[in-house]
Order: structure tokens, then C-alpha cells, then sequence
């Protein structure tokens, strides 16, 4: 058990950081603001990170039960969660079911085309950079990662997007594309790491194709809490 000394870590866009009096084990906060455009646009809104604590949780319970190494402890309150600390690799996963955002930009591909073998990219989170897209060897001339712990990742990220795509489809609900972060715990054993949540992913309702995800705010749309209610409660 942990947690009663509770020290301010670090901040992020959308989430606070504390450590707690056990030093492999941190408290994540969920905040309530919204970004996109690589934080460009930000916004509070009331209960955001209520909700998306609660949905993180739910996805990370269900990993957690089908054996995937994640770094998720329990919910604590609404808003915190416990989960073992880990050293964040700086990069993004995507995995990809359904052409949509920058893929379809980037290639000239028509949105809404279905991808048979699910597509992986990885991004390299740098401000500065605007976070580019790279591929496994940059990843490791940039000494941020090795070949077998990317080929580790790789293994984890197609499972997660086997049992997610099933996971939201018994809920209705469309897996088009995720992004998913992963940190390396004290023994080196690498967990999936971060959130899951209609921030990180893309997710289409089954029967009307309607959005239930951040994309509704990226293209100006105000009124995102329903939204992501609406997933909480079909997979609550
Ligand atoms: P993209 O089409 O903009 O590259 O996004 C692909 C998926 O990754 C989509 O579900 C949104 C998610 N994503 C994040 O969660 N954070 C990010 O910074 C980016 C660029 C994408």
C-alpha cells in the first residue's frame, strides 16, 4: 500500500503527477482540461477528468485481466489513479484499423477505407519538432529505444488492438485508430503506460458512424463531455 505523502512531480497538458511514499508506485491526476493541435487549443472543461479517469480505469482493468503488462494499480478517487512509475519512453504508438487524421493527409488516402493488416507508426514526442513521425530505426539511432524492446512493444500494441477492437465492438462502438505510450518499471519490464480514452483514440459508433471522441473538439465542437458520457456508460 502507498500514498499518504503525496509530492508534486510534474505537469503535463492534461494530466498531474505526484509521487507517493512508495517510490516505485506514482499517483496520476486526471485534469480537466482538453487540448489539441499539439496544445495550441486548450480548454477546461467541468468533469472531464473525472470521466476520463473512469474510462482509463475501465480499459486498464479489462488489459490488466487479459494479462497485459500495464503499469495501472486502481482507481484511488475520481480523479487519481495508482500506478507503478515507470521511465516514459518519448513516443507514440498508433495503431490503425480505419484511414482517418494524419494518415489520410500524409498518403493521399481516402478517409473511412478499412486497413486489413492494422497499420503501427510510431511518433517522437518533441515539442520543438512538432512531434514527427519516425520509424524503428530513428527510434534507436536516436538511443531512445531498442530493437527488441520496440519488437516487445510491437508484440503488446497488436494484442491491445485485438482485445480493444472486440472490447469496443461488444459496446457498439468502432476501434478506428489509438494512441497508446509505454515506460520502462524498475526491472526493465516494459508496461503499457498513459491513458486510454476517447482523447487517445478514435471511436465510431457501430449503427450511425457518429464520432464519440476528441475529434469532435479538434473540428470546433463544444459539447464533448455528452460524448464522452455516453462511452462511459456503454462500456461502465
Ligand atoms: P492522427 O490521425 O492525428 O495521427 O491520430 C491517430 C490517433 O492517435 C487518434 O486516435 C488520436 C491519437 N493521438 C493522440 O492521442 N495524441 C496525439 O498527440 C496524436 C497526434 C494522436
Amino acid at each position: 500500500m502507498s500514498s499518504n505523502k503525496k509530492k508534486f512531480l510534474l505537469e503535463g497538458k492534461t494530466k498531474k503527477i505526484y509521487t507517493t511514499d512508495n517510490k516505485n508506485e506514482i499517483i496520476i491526476h486526471y485534469k480537466n482540461n482538453i487540448t489539441a493541435l499539439n496544445g495550441l487549443k486548450n480548454k477546461s472543461i467541468q468533469d472531464k477528468g473525472m470521466i476520463n479517469n473512469a474510462i482509463t480505469t475501465l480499459i486498464f482493468k479489462f488489459l490488466n485481466s487479459c494479462k497485459v503488462p500495464t503499469h495501472f494499480i486502481r482507481k484511488i478517487n475520481p480523479i487519481e489513479q495508482l500506478c507503478y512509475k515507470v521511465n516514459m519512453f518519448p513516443l507514440e504508438f498508433i495503431v490503425r484499423n480505419i484511414v482517418y487524421g494524419s494518415m489520410s493527409k500524409r498518403l493521399g488516402i481516402k478517409e473511412g477505407i478499412i486497413i486489413n493488416h492494422p497499420i503501427f507508426e510510431i511518433f517522437y514526442k518533441n515539442d520543438a519538432l512538432n512531434d514527427p513521425l519516425i520509424n524503428n530505426h530513428h527510434a534507436v539511432f536516436l538511443d531512445i529505444i531498442s530493437y527488441k524492446e520496440l519488437n516487445i512493444i510491437h508484440n503488446i500494441s497488436s494484442n491491445v488492438n485485438t482485445l480493444l477492437k472486440e472490447y469496443f465492438l461488444n459496446k457498439n462502438i468502432i476501434l478506428v485508430d489509438f494512441k497508446i505510450e509505454f515506460g520502462k518499471y524498475k526491472n526493465n519490464k516494459i508496461l503499457l503506460s498513459d491513458e486510454i480514452s476517447p482523447d487517445t483514440c478514435r471511436l465510431w459508433d457501430k449503427k450511425t458512424m457518429k464520432k464519440l471522441d476528441k475529434d469532435i473538439f479538434r473540428k470546433n465542437g463544444d459539447d464533448i463531455m455528452d460524448i464522452y458520457m455516453e462511452v462511459l456508460k456503454r462500456i461502465g
